[in-house]
């Protein structure tokens, strides 16, 4: 059954202001099912028509390759926008951490790119995510508030069970007869026309841009407020719907204080107070001292000793040739005596010198020595070759356990070491107990020992065990 229904009467040419008469959008002809419709989409194709369309209530197999329709351009854009992801994100990271604010990490580099991986991974992501969704609504031409299709009543079976195939008004060899024609020969069951309202009517509804014109109206009011609020001043306290301590008075960290003479927010401890909890009265244990009236005195000397002595400074300048007289003034001052080496330090440990200990400061030093210090102690960590390797010139070598100096040290001084820092080693007393400290001393004490044993040293009952090692 074929029916045709005649164009509307207000086409006709009798009108003619163009802008009153509905445009014909499209043709359109019904078929009752996929077969059909994949059949006629074959002749319509062939018959050279270029912009019509397929509507079935869901997707056949095959139509794509049936209507010539070309694979979508959305890969590319998804494509180009992850790769603008990555490439903001590594910028983004390169000048935050190695830029605008450096971060001064142990030997590391300021960029690196395993470290600024994961931000962008999750940027490529984001901004492939949201353009993929923007780019298929601008290639499909949406959002579209109507369509000239929806005119047809019969259409309406597109989303349960009719098939459709339209061709457009914008067709270059677009002519009705001709198409309703191509369309009866394809055995359509129904044909009908799809009308434009006319360009009058195709305006912006009158109610609705006055609704839209009052909501923006709206809209403006919370910023206007904000904006008020935020450049006058009133004794009344803050909106604020949960009050929660956000508003108290504080100090955030690293911030300035007008409060105190060196404007600093953050303020030292008081000194000669204890902090709860902070009673450290064993002085062996906790400073490595012997206790006595030397103690008190052990802080003020440790902050008025210059960092380097004048003579390293001198041996370890680099630059150009130097005033000879300089160097000479400079060595003729004899370097200050450095005054720890006259504390009173603790010569045996403060804690029980066990194996559960030694097996203790092992795990420990293996964890936050060795990385530098390397793991028999030699100076030539991890971080440490890699540092050398990298060149920079910042890099200052660790310090080896086995030479004499440092085999003379007390255990006292080593803890100070790790206590407080030495020269360019930051202090370790954040990371590492106090006991654990001991426990690592004990442990580099083992290390120095072993460097330097002899035949005499090995337990008996290894010796024959020993015999059995391959020779080198
Ligand atoms: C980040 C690398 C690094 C780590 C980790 C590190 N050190 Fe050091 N350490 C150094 C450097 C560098 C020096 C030499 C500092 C200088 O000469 O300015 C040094 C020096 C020392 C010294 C020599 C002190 C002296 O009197 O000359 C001792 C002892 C020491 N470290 C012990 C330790 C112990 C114990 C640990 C583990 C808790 C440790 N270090 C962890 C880098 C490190």
């Amino acid at each position: 059954m074929t029916a045709t229904i005649a164009p509307k009467e207000k086409h006709h040419a009798s009108h003619p202001v163009v802008d009153e008469s509905p445009l014909l959008a499209a043709v359109i002809a019904e078929f009752p099912s996929a077969g059909a419709v994949l059949t006629a989409a074959k002749t319509i194709r062939q018959a050279g028509w270029t912009d019509w369309d397929v509507h079935s209530p869901f997707p056949i197999h095959g139509i794509d390759d049936v209507m010539g329709i070309r694979p979508t351009r959305l890969p590319w854009i998804t494509l180009g926008a992850g790769a603008m992801g990555i490439t903001v994100a590594l910028l983004m990271q390169w000048w935050m951490n190695g830029v605008d604010y450096p971060f001064w990490i142990s030997g590391k580099p300021f960029f690196g790119l395993p470290a600024a991986a994961p931000v962008a991974f999750e940027l490529m992501i984001l901004f492939a995510a949201l353009s993929t969704i923007a780019g298929m609504l601008l290639l499909n031409g949406l959002p579209r508030f109507s369509n000239p299709l929806f005119s047809s009543e019969g259409f309406r079976r597109a989303t349960s069970d009719r098939f459709f195939i339209c061709i457009s008004a914008r067709d270059p060899m677009f002519d009705r007869e001709v198409a309703l024609k191509a369309f009866s020969d394809c055995h359509a069951t129904a044909i009908d026309e799809c009308w434009a309202p006319p360009a009058s009517e195709r305006k912006f509804p009158k109610a609705l841009s006055l609704a839209l014109m009052v909501l923006f109206t709206l809209a403006l009011i919370p910023p206007v407020l904000i904006a008020q609020k935020r450049s006058t001043t009133t004794t009344e306290p803050r909106l604020h719907a949960i009050s929660d301590m956000d508003f108290q008075p504080k100090f955030k960290p690293q911030r300035t204080s007008t409060l105190f003479a060196d404007g600093r927010a953050m303020r030292p401890q008081v000194s000669g107070t204890v902090a709860r909890g902070d009673l450290r009265a064993d002085s062996r244990l906790f400073k490595g001292l012997e206790p006595g009236p030397k103690v008190h005195r052990t802080l003020a000397l440790l902050q008025t000793a210059p960092a380097t002595p004048p003579v390293a400074r001198l041996v370890s300048a680099e630059g150009g040739p130097r005033d000879v007289a300089e160097r000479l003034v400079a060595l003729a001052d004899p370097p200050p005596a450095d005054p720890l080496d006259s504390q009173p330090w603790v010569t045996s440990f403060p804690v029980p010198v066990t194996s559960k200990t030694m097996k203790r400061g092992q795990e420990r030093y293996n964890i936050y020595c060795a990385t530098c210090h390397g793991l028999a102690g030699d100076g030539d960590g991890l971080v440490t070759r890699r540092a050398l390797e990298l060149e920079q010139g910042t890099w200052i070598k660790p310090t080896t356990f086995h030479s004499d100096n440092l085999r003379a040290q007390p255990v006292g001084r080593l803890f100070h070491s790790i206590t407080n820092g030495v020269r360019k080693m930051p202090s370790y007393a954040d990371l590492v107990s106090v006991e654990d400290r001991w426990a690592i001393i004990l442990y580099v004490k083992a290390l120095q020992q072993a460097r330097h044993a002899d035949a005499k040293d090995i337990p008996s009952d290894l010796i024959p065990q020993l015999r059995d090692l391959p020779k080198e």
